[in-house]
């Protein structure tokens, strides 16, 4: 039977082979995939359990919050609660972060996360995740404040994401590349299935929601003309595939090549995705896996969030046509 290389042994070799990790920051890495272990369980039953459906409430991002997302808010929160190392989580769905019972003043590291990405499809069984970050705090002693969580994304040590879909997937990146995993259910644990991922060098798939084409500003209707018009033989073939859950959408333009856009638009003159959430994780990503990601006038990965939730445009992936993107944004002028 071919060796069964689980993300536990992965840490601990990539550990060994860079001399850098702590045995911290190993625990804490094993801690996060066991977390989205759980919240695949609750995804896998969500038909079982009665907990599709809307719960009434609104989060602070005013959006309608579902039950499985509470649930697996909670299930992170409980579980990254007892790490020491860890001194407070942040979560797309609270509008403040928390500190930890274990670690509040003495835990170097800090935590955020999208606990259910793709809420629109929990009750259709479409792919859904868990987009994380982690970061390093730069005083320690003291209780963290939300301006130890907002520096910009290229000092996360850490990024990564679940994705629940066929099959369970874990794909992280710590500056060394990006490896992913899936979840054998017979052995419980992740083992090493695409090592060392790299963006495809074509755009095979464009993502967008192309129905709030009446609101986008004129460069990024220019972008998608440009990218549904050309006929030179390496772009022939891109095609429009949107899920409505970054994290898959996103899974799959990294397998097959392709960018993701949300841009900002009239109506979402932000943009509608999270700075700290979503765009810095996935962007760390991306870069590693040899591809890039703008808000059209910067790399995402270099700005500075104003709080907890700011959001962004995000264009992210194939470098060429994150470029493009960042050209017609410029050639039309700024809104
Ligand atoms: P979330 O479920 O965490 O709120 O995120 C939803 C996001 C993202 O996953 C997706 O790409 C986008 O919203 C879809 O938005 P539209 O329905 O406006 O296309
Ligand atoms: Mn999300
Ligand atoms: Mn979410």
């Amino acid at each position: 039977m071919a060796e069964l290389l689980t993300l536990s042994r992965h840490i601990l070799q990539q550990a060994r082979d860079h001399h850098e990790a702590t045995g911290d920051f190993n625990l804490l890495m094993s801690h996060i995939a066991t977390a989205t272990k759980v919240v695949a369980r609750q995804v896998s039953k969500a038909g079982l359990l009665n907990v599709l459906g809307k719960t009434g409430d609104t989060n602070v991002q005013g959006e309608e919050v579902t039950k499985l997302d509470i649930i697996a808010n909670e299930s992170l929160k409980a579980m990254l609660d007892d790490l020491p190392m860890v001194c407070a989580l942040a979560s797309e769905e609270d509008a403040s972060f928390v500190t930890t019972r274990a670690g509040a003043t003495s835990g170097r590291y800090l935590i955020a996360f999208d606990p259910l990405d793709g809420s629109s499809n929990i009750d259709v069984n479409v792919s859904i995740g868990t987009i994380f970050s982690v970061r390093r705090r730069a005083t320690v002693g003291e209780l963290p404040t939300e301006a130890d969580f907002l520096g910009p994304g290229s000092e996360l040590v850490a990024a990564g994401y679940a994705v629940y879909g066929s099959s369970t997937m874990f794909v992280y990146t710590t500056g060394k590349g990006v490896d992913g995993f899936t979840l054998d259910p017979g052995v419980g644990e992740y083992v090493l299935s695409h090592r060392n991922m790299t963006l495809p060098d074509r755009c095979r798939v464009l993502s967008i929601n192309g129905t709030n084409r009446d609101r986008w500003y004129p460069g990024t209707q220019a972008f998608v003309d440009h990218i549904v018009g050309r006929t030179e033989a390496r772009y022939e073939r891109t095609t429009g595939r949107y899920i409505g859950s970054l994290v898959a959408d996103f899974h799959r333009n990294l397998i097959y090549g392709g960018v993701f856009a949300y841009p900002a638009d009239t109506s979402s003159p932000e943009g509608k995705l999270r700075l700290l959430f979503e765009a810095q994780p996935l962007a760390l990503i991306i870069e590693q896996a040899g591809g890039a990601a703008t808000d059209g006038r910067q790399r995402i990965l270099d700005i500075r969030p104003d709080g907890l939730h700011a959001r962004a445009t995000l264009v992210i992936g194939n470098t060429r046509e994150v470029e493009l993107y960042g050209r017609y944004e410029a050639a039309h002028g700024q809104p």
